[in-house]
This record gives structure tokens, sequence and C-alpha cells, in this order.
């Protein structure tokens, strides 16, 4: 008598992912959400760029959230040191000189990876089309850079998750947010590339607060990890820091804690006015709609995620 196969969950290969970003307190605990989540996610690199601090500075941070993190098998790779166009702004006001005020993490180690993340990035993606998803959660800089050069590339991404834009207000003037005021040019580029994206925008990720009770939590873990967060909050909340480029990662765990639409997004580059401005009109059919828009989060349940994801740290 046959005695049938037991259907085995098949297994979960993880997703992987690049990491772009300008470390940068969100960035740095958005590195540190992706590198808990190692059976979903599997991070290929992390690529730098120039915002919230410039590239000297967020290069060597994100070698020492990676190493603090436990992951220093990850490249991290440097890539645009001032965007296309504009001249750098920068965010030191908000993360601190260094970039990440409060973090108490020592120097960096080591040297740094000499190979530049555009070409790094352009060359990885063209060798594994349709499998590797960016998580682009600072100036799009570095993106825009390879798309100009390999246009293609846009059809070969996975998909690119943007930290970045609102339909709303910005947050650096009434029109822009951060990353999109920093390099609107490259913005341009991305979300006319063709390429499949889903921005998660200042709608969505002011709702990502880290509340004082949640702040309990974690500083009760007494890890290393756990007060490099602490710490980091404490400057950054305190001038209303939102835990944006943290959602973007979480959006590739916890998809069902969010919800999207389908819109059309351009971005302002003429008007000195609003340049940097995400125009999104919601509820448009493809081809029109260009990305996948969040506008409702779980707050609570982004909170509880957050805090088991971060309890995975050791003590050590
Ligand atoms: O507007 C918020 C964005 O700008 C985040 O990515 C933050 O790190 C800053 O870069
Ligand atoms: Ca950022």
């Amino acid at each position: 008598m046959s005695v049938p196969r037991p259907i085995l969950p098949e297994p979960i290969i993880p997703r992987p992912i690049i990491i772009d970003c300008d470390p940068g307190i969100d960035d740095a605990i958005a590195l540190m959400l992706a590198f808990a989540s190692s059976e979903t996610l599997e991070v290929l690199a992390v690529t730098t760029v120039a915002g919230n601090v410039p590239l000297h500075l967020t290069e060597p941070n994100a070698r020492r959230v990676r190493d603090l993190c436990g992951a220093s098998q990850v490249p991290v790779l440097a890539g645009c040191p001032r965007p296309l166009l504009r001249r750098l702004v920068t965010a030191d006001d908000i993360h601190g000189a260094s970039g990440l005020e409060g973090s108490g993490l020592p120097p960096a180690r080591g040297t740094a990876d000499t190979r530049h993340a555009v070409d790094w990035l352009r060359d990885t993606i063209r060798a594994r089309p349709g499998e590797i998803t960016v998580a682009a959660v600072g100036p799009l800089t570095n993106l825009a850079v390879a798309l100009v050069q390999r246009p293609e590339l846009a059809y070969e991404i996975r998909e690119i998750i943007i930290m970045g834009g609102a339909a709303g207000a910005g947050n650096v003037t009434p029109d822009a947010e951060f990353n999109f005021h920093v390099d609107p040019h490259a913005a341009r580029i991305v979300f006319e590339s063709g390429a499949s994206i889903t921005m998660v925008g200042l709608d969505i990720t002011r709702q990502a607060r880290a509340l004082p009770e949640w702040l309990q939590t974690i500083a009760a873990l007494d890890t290393p990890v756990a007060r490099c967060v602490v710490g980091m909050l404490a400057h950054y909340g305190s001038v209303g820091g939102s835990l944006h480029d943290v959602l973007a990662v979480m959006q590739l765990l916890r998809p069902e804690l969010m919800t999207f639409e389908a819109c059309r997004v351009e971005i302002e580059i003429e008007d000195p006015e609003t340049i940097g401005k995400s125009r999104v009109t919601r509820g448009v059919p493809p081809p029109e709609a260009n990305a996948q828009v969040g506008f409702a989060l779980d707050a609570p349940g982004f909170r509880a995620f957050l805090a088991e994801r971060l309890g995975r740290y050791g003590a050590v």
C-alpha cells in the first residue's frame, strides 16, 4: 500500500534585495530590520548615496550598522557623492553631524569597498534579470545613473520599493519630501523608467512613529542593537522623525500591514517653487499608473513586528 508522501511546505527562498540608502537614523533601523529577517530577505549589498549627510559619512555609517548587526559579509558600496544637478542639501539637523546621532557606535572598521555602487547595481541586476528588488531609501541618484547608463535595467529589476515623495504635503518644503527634494531629477528618471515601483511616501510613513511606550519595550531588551536604536531615537524623535525608511523594508516583510493604490506619480523639476513635488493621481488604471502608492498603515502591528525583529539580536 503506498503511503502518501507528506506535502512539505515549499522552502521559502529568501528574496534577494539591495538596500540603497543614506544612513541616517531611520536608514540604520531599516538595515537592522532587514538583517534580522534573513529567512525572508537576502541582503546582497548595501549601496550608499549622499543625502542625510555627505557620502563620506553615509558609506562608513552603513558599515558601522552592518557590523553591529553581525552582517559583515554583506558588501557596502559607495555610490554618487552628489545629486545629478542640484547642490547637495543634507539633513544633519535631523540625523546629527555624523548622521547617526546618539548611536554610540564605534567608527567603521577596515576600509571601504572600492567598487562603485552604480557599476555594481547595474552589473548585478543585469546578471539576474527579474530576481532582485531594490529598496531605495535615500535620494535616487545611484538608481537614476544606472538607468541612464542602461535603460533596460528598468525591466530587469524585479521591483523598486522607494521611500520618498508624498501625495500630500512635503517635509522639506510644503511640496517636496526630502529624498525627492535633494535629487528631483533622479526621481523623475526613476518614475519615468518603466520599472515596477512601490512608493512608500510620507502619506503612510508619517503614521510610523516610535511611541514612548514602544521605546520602553526596546530599551528593556538591553542589547547593543536596542541601545543603539534607543540612543538614536532619543535625538531623532525629539525632532519629530518618523521611521520612514523602516516602513520601506517592512513592506517587503509584512505588506498586509499596509494598503496601496495604483497611481500616476509625476515629479516636478521645472517650477522652482514646487521642484521635487510628487504629483500623485490616485486610482488610475495601468498603463497610466506607474506606481503603487501607500496610504494606510496598521501602526500598532508595525511597531509590534519591528520590536519582535529587533528582539532577535543577542546580547553580544
Ligand atoms: O523624508 C524622509 C527621508 O529622508 C528618509 O529616507 C530619511 O532618511 C531622509 O533620507
Ligand atoms: Ca534615508
